[in-house]
């Protein structure tokens, strides 16, 4: 009884700390359905593809995603850096321009992710700010990325 009790409240635990330590990994067809609610496709001139291919490459649609690039970080799965995007408190001169914390862009609510990579997108009149689309989306046949979605 005690030993079950014990295990209970141990599985409580792990259920309550998990989804906030580990991250999670968003399935591909889901992130398709929410970015063409959030209307991804055609936003600055780029399909729902250009950007599933573009997490693909920058998170692996890991919510939690952590690069550190020594005088800059990037959080999330957009990779959103804290030189110019947001605030981590050790990034010297960053710009905060989505004014956010970067932690926020570690959970697994990727609502505040979207509105900045949106800006992002906007302010750069596509996706050349990120490395992981111009090296391996940009230019390709993209289909296979919402394939089944
Ligand atoms: C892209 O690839 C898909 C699947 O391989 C193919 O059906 C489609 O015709 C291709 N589109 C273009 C524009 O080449």
């Amino acid at each position: 009884m005690r030993k079950s009790m014990l295990f209970g409240f141990l599985l409580v635990f792990l259920g309550l700390a998990l989804p906030g330590t580990q991250g999670k990994i968003l399935p591909r067809c889901d992130l398709v359905k929410i970015l063409r609610q959030h209307g991804f496709e055609g936003f600055v001139g780029k399909t729902v593809a250009d950007w599933i291919c573009l997490v693909q490459h920058e998170s692996s649609y890991n919510t939690k995603a952590f690069h550190d690039n020594g005088p800059s970080r990037d959080y999330g799965i957009f990779q959103i850096n804290s030189k110019y995007w947001c605030d981590d408190g050790k990034t010297r001169g960053s710009k905060n321009a989505c004014h956010i914390s970067c932690s926020k862009f570690q959970d697994d609510n990727i609502e505040d992710d979207i509105k900045c990579a949106k800006k992002i997108a906007q302010e750069a009149k596509g996706l050349g700010p990120w490395y992981g689309w111009k090296n391996h989306c940009k230019g390709k046949n993209l289909s296979s990325y919402v394939k089944g979605c």
